[in-house]
This record gives C-alpha cells, sequence and structure tokens, in this order.
C-alpha cells in the first residue's frame, strides 16, 4: 500500500517537540504558550481548537483559550489580540478562520504581531515566504512538504499541479513547493481543461473542498498524491480525491482522515515553539 501515515509522521513530530520543551524548561523555567481565539459556535471550528489546546497540554505548552460569542465585536477581538500581543506568557497567537461576516478578517490578522504569526498569515510572514525566507510558514503546507521530505519525494524540477488558490493551503503550498524548484501549476475553478493539466503532475495536491473531486482519469501512474480535503459525506470524512479510484495508480497517497490532517497541528506547535525560542533569544 503506497499510504502517506500522516498520524505517525505527526505524532513522531509532537514527540521531537515535547523533547525540547522539557529541554528549555529545564534550561530556562520557560515553556512556550498557545492562545487561540474562536468567535462563534461553529462545530468543525470548534473541535479544530479543541485538538489544538488538548495538543498543547500533551506537549507541555501552556494554552491560552479565548471563546468568545458569535455577536463580538471586530474593535473587542482587535484590543484582545492587542492585549495578546503584549503578553509574554503567550509566544503564539492563532485566531480560529473563518470569522462571523461582521468581522474583516484581514484586519485582525494583520493586528497580531508578525512575530507570534504561528499561523502564517500575516501580511509580513506572507511576503518572506514569496521571497523563501520564511520563518513562521502555514501549518498545513508546512505539514504537507514535511510529508514529502518524510518520504523522501524528489519535488526539485518535478511538475507539482495544486488545485485549489485560498490564502490557507493552495498559495502558500504553491510557494513552498516553488521555493523547492518544483514547476508549479495553480488550478483553480476557472482552469480549462483540468484533467488534462492534472495528469501532468509528477505531484498533485487537492486543496479545493470537494468531495472526491479528483477522479481516477485525472491522476497518471506513479503521481504522488496529497489529499488536503476534509468533507463530510452521510457522516463519514471524505477527502478531495476519489481514493478508491487514485490510489492504484498513485506512487504514495495521503488517506482522508490520517494523512495531512494530523500534520496540520503538530505543524501549528512547531511553529509556537519556533515563536517562543525566538523571543526568548537575548536581543
Ligand atoms: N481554519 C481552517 N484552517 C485554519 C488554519 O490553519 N488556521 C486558522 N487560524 N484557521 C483555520
Amino acid at each position: 500500500m503506497p499510504l502517506i501515515d500522516g498520524k505517525k509522521v505527526a505524532k513522531e513530530m509532537r514527540e521531537r517537540i515535547a523533547h525540547k520543551v522539557e529541554v528549555v524548561k529545564n534550561q530556562t523555567g520557560k515553556v512556550p504558550g498557545l492562545a487561540t481565539v474562536l468567535i462563534g459556535e461553529d462545530p468543525a471550528s470548534m473541535v479544530y481548537v479543541r485538538n489544538k489546546n488538548k495538543t498543547c497540554k500533551e506537549l507541555g505548552f501552556n494554552s491560552f483559550q479565548h471563546n468568545l460569542p458569535e455577536t463580538t465585536k471586530e474593535n473587542d477581538l482587535l484590543a484582545l489580540v492587542d492585549e495578546l500581543n503584549q503578553n509574554d506568557q503567550v509566544s503564539g497567537i492563532l485566531v480560529q478562520l473563518p470569522l462571523p461576516q461582521h468581522i474583516d478578517s484581514q484586519k485582525v490578522l494583520e493586528a497580531i504581531d508578525p512575530g507570534k504569526d504561528v499561523d502564517g498569515f500575516h501580511p509580513v510572514n506572507v511576503g518572506k515566504l514569496v521571497t523563501g525566507t520564511a520563518t513562521l510558514v502555514p501549518c498545513t503546507p508546512a505539514g504537507i512538504i514535511e510529508l514529502l521530505n518524510h518520504y523522501s519525494v524528489d519535488i526539485e524540477g518535478k511538475h507539482a499541479v495544486v488545485l485549489g488558490r485560498s490564502n490557507i493551503v493552495g498559495k502558500p503550498v504553491s510557494l513552498l513547493l516553488l521555493n523547492r524548484n518544483a514547476t508549479v501549476t495553480i488550478c483553480h475553478s476557472r482552469t480549462k481543461d483540468l484533467p488534462v493539466v492534472t495528469r501532468s503532475a509528477d505531484i498533485l495536491v487537492a486543496a479545493v473542498g470537494k468531495a472526491n473531486f479528483v477522479t481516477g482519469d485525472m491522476v497518471r501512474d506513479g503521481a504522488v498524491v496529497i489529499d488536503v480535503g476534509i468533507n463530510r459525506v452521510d457522516g463519514k470524512l471524505v477527502g478531495d480525491v476519489a481514493f478508491d479510484e487514485v490510489e492504484p495508480k498513485a506512487a504514495l497517497i495521503t488517506p482522508v482522515p490520517g494523512g495531512v490532517g494530523p500534520m496540520t497541528i503538530a505543524m501549528l506547535m512547531q511553529n509556537t515553539l519556533k515563536a517562543f525560542t525566538a523571543s526568548i533569544q537575548p536581543s
């Protein structure tokens, strides 16, 4: 089975991070702290945020949970972000997206101190990603690269096709692949002759949010297929890739669940540790 075991790779990462936290705690008496901000009660967001806080505790991080009502005003959220920016106990800040319609998400993301921006969504960190100098890289894209590295997938010179152009996954993963010298094609809803493009992919990343969107005829034999989708169909989690059709053709493929998903939180922890380490360096 050409399966990429994200669950196992993420577990090993968490163990390495927990060990580093232990070491730094013994040296300095300090530990990283992650503040999460959740507005409203979207069930999926609630699960994600709960898992992030649970992982913090398992790894020896402090976690600060701010769960606020759907009616929270933009100014109050900006004031909270400012307070977290000033708080020395907080190494990383994560404002869970999507935010309610009445709040300007971009304004909120831009209010986060770039050094605490563990999502890598602040324009300063996006700019560093573009120039190939980023330290805080968006978590899901960073997790994808980590998986490709772990399975020794050669990226240089390969044709990487990314389906989806979101700021959270599609655009940043395209830049990371480009920074690793892949030839990158970004596809989206207006792309013409999509199967022709996807069939030329050595590495295919599906991040469109549509269940079973990538079918067997869209994938060439021997491709590495990364499925970022988390879609619920009849109560079951399925990816953007029609797994049963694509798996026989793929050299390697991520399952859903257990592929990219577990990596996102592991990378968030890694970013928080990085932000913490940078903050305790004498300047
Ligand atoms: N919503 C879905 N994915 C993400 C993520 O990676 N970070 C944040 N902050 N919100 C999200």
